[in-house]
């Protein structure tokens, strides 16, 4: 399905911008979750603790769903498909708790993004999935603030 409900149809030109940055949000929002998904999968390798693996699998496990809700959003807006592959050079940790720390900031960061998102939105269902998306990154921060922790 296609939706035109983000198009002020008495400014083009402003249009023009307005949407063009809402792509670039959700092309950047999708990059940072392909990111998060590759990093949270090379942090379950650094343990062999089954809890600390745990509480990073819930974030390791929804970056892939949010990935594809937002990639949902994109194709919805523009009528076009996109694929964003897994980055395969990511930076790497000496231990898992650096790695852990700069995943709290990087959750905090992405909630901040995609409530930019979210105001951009008009359609419901897809500020509805926003409104999701931002829960579980307020979360993944949650569980990294315990594990950071449980760690030092
Ligand atoms: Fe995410
Ligand atoms: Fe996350």
């Amino acid at each position: 399905m296609y939706y035109n409900m983000d198009f002020n149809y008495f400014n083009p030109i402003e249009n023009m911008y307005r949407v063009r940055s809402l792509m670039e949000l959700l092309i950047e929002a999708m990059k940072d979750e392909r990111h998060d998904r590759v990093k949270y999968g090379m942090m379950m390798e650094m343990t062999d603790d089954p809890t600390v693996k745990k509480q990073i699998k819930f974030a390791y496990d929804d970056e892939i769903k949010h990935y594809k809700m937002f990639n949902q959003i994109y194709t919805q807006l523009t009528g076009r498909k996109i694929n964003i592959p897994l980055p395969t050079n990511i930076e790497k940790y000496d231990n898992l708790i650096s790695a852990v720390q700069t995943s709290i900031d990087g959750e905090l960061e992405a909630v901040e993004l995609y409530r930019e998102i979210h105001s951009m939105l008009k359609n419901p269902n897809m500020r509805d999935k926003l409104f999701e998306i931002i829960t579980d990154e307020q979360e993944h921060a949650t569980r990294f603030v315990y594990l950071y922790s449980m760690l030092k």
